[in-house]
């Protein structure tokens, strides 16, 4: 194992050249080159191994999550226009992916007590890859979940339904964790993808109490708790008042 120091270090090399390096080649530059960082130049010489063959592991670990990203979206995106062309409405209105940085992964394997290894990651971590998908009303969001729930080659890991059961918190959202089948050029490899699937007025609680929950740095006190679980519970009443609205005007109810 390395120590803490060198695992920092790590985090930030791997932020930082996960997002440039493209070629086998600058990576085995990198790798030739990393015993002479500060971090490592005084560990031994299996220790350098050791950390290049990580390193290049994690490299790609993230192609794979990346490229299971890229699968989903292309398939959003296939029906965003699919919902264009044959019908009057698309009930997708934005999608968001995210790859987890390295700083973060390292940071939820050490607060799980989990080795910092790419394995480790890719076994206990479902969350490297994510997707966020926003709907204009409620019953969007069950649309695209069973739609996503239809692909055959989709093998979906876990869902949580936080609108029938919201968070403590107040947060609403359907969440999926998707096995992604990509395939590389010697065979077809898995990923999994957490996607979060929500309304606009969902979406806008969650992202002003997300900012509000890291802007300071203390816990948030129970009166602010409950203040905001009592906003996120008025959103909701006006979310399920504007599906009727929309049920009523296309007579469908
Ligand atoms: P994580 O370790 O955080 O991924 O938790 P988990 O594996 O138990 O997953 P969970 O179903 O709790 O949802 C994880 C994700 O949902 C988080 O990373 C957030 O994006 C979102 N989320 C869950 N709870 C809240 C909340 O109370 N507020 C906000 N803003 N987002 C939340
Ligand atoms: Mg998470």
């Amino acid at each position: 194992m390395f120590n803490i120091d060198i695992f920092h270090i790590y985090g930030i090399i791997l932020s930082y050249y996960s997002e440039r390096v493209k070629f086998m080649s600058e990576m085995e530059f990198i790798i030739d080159n990393i015993g002479n960082l500060p971090a490592v130049i005084n560990t031994d010489e299996k220790q350098k191994n050791e950390f290049a063959i990580n390193f290049m592991k994690f490299m790609q670990l993230t192609h794979l999550y990346d490229s299971a990203i890229k699968v989903v979206r292309t398939y959003l995106d296939i029906l965003a226009e699919e919902f264009n062309v044959k019908f009057s409405r698309n009930p997708i209105h934005n999608i968001e992916s995210r790859l987890k940085s390295a700083e973060s992964i390292i940071g939820k394997l050490q607060k799980k007590n989990l080795p910092v290894t790419p394995e480790a990651a890719s076994k206990n971590l479902l969350d490297i890859a994510g997707i966020r998908v926003t709907c204009y009303y409620i019953s969007d969001i069950y649309y695209i979940v069973n739609i996503l729930s239809r692909r055959d080659d989709f093998t979906i890991i876990k869902q949580k339904d936080y609108i029938r059961n919201p968070k403590p918190s107040g947060y609403r959202s359907y969440h999926l964790i998707i096995n992604v089948p990509v395939y590389l050029s010697s065979k077809k490899y898995y990923a999994p993808v957490e996607i979060q699937i929500r309304t606009i007025a969902m979406d806008f609680w969650a992202s002003l109490e997300h900012q509000l929950k890291y802007k300071t740095t203390a816990k948030l006190s129970p009166e602010i708790s409950q203040e905001l679980k009592e906003c996120a519970d008025r959103i909701a009443e006006t979310d399920v008042q504007m599906q009727k609205i929309f049920l009523e005007i296309n007579d469908l109810e």
